[in-house]
């Protein structure tokens, strides 16, 4: 196949780059993109280096599969240019996640709505829903669900390679001097901090972040009666997000079914036990292709709820892996 990365250079497009070379993707020619600042860099791809070019409206001809990883003004600008050349577009972009007439994928859960693609464009879902439904999705196998409460504890790396670079040099820099570090990336600082705001807020009141996880949910889950609130917070973790989730259920399900369930899901590990510290943090899912389900109990508040603790890698799982992985689908 002849594949394009728009955005090679950014944490999901280097990441992309490695897992094609990983999974052993069939690859003829890959071609890589970003703007001026990187054009002219080189990535390694299978022992081969490839000069990063930048991005024009005539780059994207002759691809069979273009991967969008360079934000959402990119790909509304560039995604039809690139189909209308031929290409399918997997957008890791929140550009087309709600339009109907393009999938929005997590392969484990719903790979059978590719199908339905109508304009040769597939989205990837945003990180904390892909991380939240890998947990959730085996438990709607066995009841309802009425609602969940999701708080997320989000690391620096879901806003891209700069905010990596950020939270190192605010740590650095409050340890070494003491001061106010003057933040660019994050609304505050990040080090040493927490900041429960993700994405603009929206008329109800609910951040953008928030509002995705729950219409994202409801079209790939194709339910319209589940109901998420969600307060998401950036947290000072270089990379992988955790997810608190409480589920109510509409009927009773054993807690013995529910932890079968998780843990035949495929994607899922579980990592749960009350003895020997049993539970998985974000360095336990850091570079890892599954997600991890821990802390998993009966929530004696309410009828038919239960809480639990989900971690995942939200450059791989929630981006590049998924992207991939919805490739190999294709
Ligand atoms: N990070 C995550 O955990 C995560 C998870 C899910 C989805 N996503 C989504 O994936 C996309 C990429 O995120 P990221 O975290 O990889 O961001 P990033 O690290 O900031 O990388 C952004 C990439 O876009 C390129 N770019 C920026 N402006 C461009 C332009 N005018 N023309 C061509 N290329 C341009 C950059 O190239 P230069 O180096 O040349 O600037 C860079 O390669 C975003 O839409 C994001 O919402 C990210």
């Amino acid at each position: 196949m002849r594949i394009g990365i728009v955005g090679a250079s950014g944490a999901v497009g280097a990441e992309i780059i490695k897992i094609l070379e990983e999974r052993k993707f069939k690859v003829s020619s890959l071609s890589l993109f970003g703007s001026k600042r990187s054009a002219g860099k080189y990535l390694s791809f299978k022992k081969r280096k490839i000069r990063i070019q930048e991005l024009k409206k005539e780059s994207l001809k002759n691809f069979d599969l273009i991967f969008f990883s360079a934000g959402s003004d990119i790909s509304k600008k560039f995604a039809h240019i690139a189909t209308s050349s031929g290409a399918v577009v997997i957008d890791n972009s929140s550009a087309f996640r709600m339009d109907p007439e393009v999938p929005l994928i997590i392969p484990e859960i719903n790979s059978k709505d590719i199908e339905k693609m109508g304009k040769n464009i597939i989205a990837n879902p945003n990180c904390t829903t892909v991380i939240s439904l890998m947990a959730i999705k085996p438990l709607l196998n066995l009841s309802p669900i009425k609602r969940v409460v999701a708080t997320s504890f989000q690391s620096v790396s879901g806003a891209g390679a700069r905010g990596i670079r950020e939270l190192i040099e605010n740590i650095e820099y409050s340890l070494k001097k003491g001061k106010k570090f003057k933040n660019i990336v994050f609304e505050k600082e990040i080090a040493f901090n927490v900041i429960p705001k993700i994405g603009n807020i929206t008329s109800n009141l609910y951040s953008e972040e928030e509002m995705k996880l729950h219409n994202e949910s409801r079209k790939i889950l194709v339910d319209n009666k589940i109901n998420f609130t969600a307060t998401t917070v950036r947290v000072p973790v270089l990379r992988s997000h955790s997810i608190s989730l409480n589920i109510e259920f509409n009927n009773n399900v054993a807690m013995e079914n529910i932890i079968k369930a998780l843990k035949k899901f495929p994607g899922l590990k579980v990592m749960n036990s009350s003895k020997n510290n049993t539970y998985p943090t974000p360095i336990d899912a850091t570079n890892s292709d599954d997600c991890i389900v821990g802390r998993i109990r009966d929530d004696f508040t309410v009828k038919n709820g239960i809480a639990l603790w989900v971690v995942g890698d939200q450059i791989r799982k929630g981006a590049a892996l998924n992207a991939v992985q919805i490739a190999e689908f294709l």
